[in-house]
């Protein structure tokens, strides 16, 4: 036995029981869109990013100077919500060295179930290699958790943690099949991410929606090279 450290992938939250968070850094995942829109705004100048879990703990900051409060149910911006969970709602001068208080339906909620993890961190492809190579330099045992969609396993969380396995996989034992097998799917498939996404269950509900682009968008490795950490309740980027 080797003195690598382990990673493990869970695929969905209805598993999450099955695995050992203590002494462990959780990466949440939730490529469309939590995550991905969780790192660009770090990237275009949003100080920090308070995750809630529900709607009436975001409006519980309503007052709050320098605030911006953004909501998310079924894909879908409930009424009176200024911003969504839209990367590109954060693409813009105006939010510079605000807060954004946020809930979404699976990403922000699957992050208060991992609390007693020891490390928080927050993935998605957008960031792929700030954070693959962050995993690289520390040594605690990693679980990739995919927020999935209502539990139900999708293919963009699988293969983002796919994608990580693939960069990290000398550094660490990868300790369970569902890691194995996104680490190999990713490798056959990462010369064309997109085209291969475009089977993916939340595409039709984000063209629904006339988000397209979020959909595009989120595919692209490396657009928000950040590495967003959870500190004092706060998720903050590592690298600034
Ligand atoms: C979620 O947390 O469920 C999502 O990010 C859904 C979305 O807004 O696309």
């Amino acid at each position: 036995m080797n003195n690598k450290p382990s990673v493990e992938v869970c695929l969905s939250p209805q598993l999450l029981n099955l695995y050992d968070l203590q002494g462990k850094t959780v990466v949440v995942i939730d490529v469309l869109r939590a995550t991905s829109t969780i790192c660009t705004a770090l990237y275009h100048g949003i100080e920090a990013v308070i995750p809630v879990s529900s709607i009436e703990k975001c409006i519980a900051y309503k007052d709050f100077a320098d605030h911006i409060l953004a909501a998310e149910r079924d894909a879908e911006t409930p009424f009176g919500f200024q911003y969504s969970n839209s990367p590109r709602d954060y693409m813009n001068e105006s939010i510079k060295g605000k807060t954004l208080v946020l809930t979404t339906t699976n990403g922000t909620k699957l992050l208060h179930d991992v609390l007693s993890s020891d490390k928080i961190l927050i993935g998605a492809f957008v960031n792929i290699d700030s954070l693959s190579n962050y995993l690289l330099e520390q040594t605690n045992d990693v679980i990739l958790a995919c927020a999935s969609w209502r539990g139900r396993v999708n293919m963009e969380d699988s293969l983002f943690a796919g994608g990580v396995i693939s960069r990290i996989k000398n550094k660490y034992n990868i300790s369970c099949d569902s890691g194995r097998m996104m680490g190999d799917l990713y490798d056959s498939i990462s010369s064309d991410l997109f085209s291969y996404h475009l089977k993916a269950n939340h595409r039709e509900r984000l063209i629904n929606l006339g988000a397209a682009e979020d959909f595009e968008y989120c595919f692209k490795e490396n657009a928000a090279p950040v590495v967003p950490i959870l500190s004092e309740k706060k998720l903050i980027n590592l690298l600034a």
